[in-house]
């Protein structure tokens, strides 16, 4: 690695935000004071419960959202348009609705690509992407022609073919099978430990987070949510869940875990008059 401390220790630098949201009744305070700075190759994992601003802060680095206060830094620029650097799996997947999952990957393959592969390449790398999705099968399938789990892979297939410097992914493996998801793991795993990409990852999965990360960052309730604890990963790579499921160390930071979100930031739940569908697919963390 050719980069400085300094400077590795400030790759992303999400630096003192706040965000506000004007609503009818006057303005609401999402995010105060949410400040981490992250290494290149890292593997962050953000949890806390449904509604306190974990996609507004991914939304922010994405460059979708421009945070009220603060800023977002990458390698010292200031982040405020969505880049190809910076790939998002939406927790809602977003695909669109008129393009098979081939030519959906295709478009993001273009974009990064178009000067650097030729056209045989170029379908060589879309399909290997979509392999390792286990979306092969259905590439020239539109969107409403597959499933939620199966659209959700095909954005992620779109994600990883971007090779981006930065992965954003807001609950990528939510809608997934507990086969398929824990596939979906180990690539991701095996991936990031290739490519060395920064990944920032939204889960409500306390299993999935301590699996996958380098440090778990736990948010407070909103509003004004802010980062409560952040939690040291230090489990030898590769891991492997069956052997984790025995490690005592393993146990004590899902423990750590589970107690910040069901013992400190307990969350008082109020039941809507009316949901919408939306509303109606919203989580708890999930221990299972
Ligand atoms: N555009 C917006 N206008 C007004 N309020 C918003 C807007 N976007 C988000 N919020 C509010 O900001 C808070 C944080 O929302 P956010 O979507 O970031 O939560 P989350 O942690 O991702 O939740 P979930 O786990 O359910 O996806 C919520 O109270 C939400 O209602
Ligand atoms: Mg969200």
């Amino acid at each position: 690695m050719t980069t400085t401390h300094n400077s590795e220790e400030h790759f992303l630098n999400i630096s003192r935000i706040d965000m506000e949201f004007p609503t009818p009744s006057g303005s609401f305070t999402a995010l105060k004071d949410v400040d981490i700075q992250i290494k290149q190759g890292e593997f962050i994992s953000l949890i806390g419960h449904s509604g306190c601003g974990k996609s507004t802060v991914l939304n922010i680095v994405a460059g979708i959202h421009q945070a009220t206060k603060g800023g977002v830094l990458l390698k010292n620029k200031e982040v405020n348009e969505p880049g190809p650097e910076r790939a998002v799996v939406f927790q809602n997947h977003s695909l669109l609705p008129w393009l098979t999952s081939y030519q959906n990957v295709e478009l993001a393959v273009d974009q990064v690509f178009r000067k650097t592969m030729t056209k045989a390449e170029k379908k060589d790398w879309i399909e290997h992407n979509l392999k390792l999705v286990h979306m092969d099968h259905a590439m020239h399938k539109r969107p409403d022609e597959i499933s939620g789990g199966m659209k959700q892979r095909v954005g992620i297939a779109r994600a990883l073919a971007m090779q981006p410097e930065v992965l954003l992914m807001d609950e990528p493996f939510g809608a997934l099978d507990a086969l398929t998801r824990a596939h979906m793991q180990d690539s991701l795993m095996e991936i990031q430990k290739e490519l060395n990409n920064t990944v920032i990852m939204i889960t409500h999965d306390v299993d999935e987070a301590v699996l996958l990360s380098d440090r778990i960052v736990m948010m407070t309730n909103g509003p004004e949510a802010t980062i409560g604890e952040i939690l040291e990963v230090n489990l030898p790579h590769p891991r492997n869940r069956l052997a984790l499921a025995e490690n005592p160390e393993y146990n004590r930071l899902r423990s750590a875990v589970l107690k910040f979100l069901y013992e400190k930031q307990r969350k008082v739940e109020v039941i809507p008059t009316t949901t919408t569908a939306e509303e109606d697919q919203e989580k708890t963390p999930n221990v299972a």
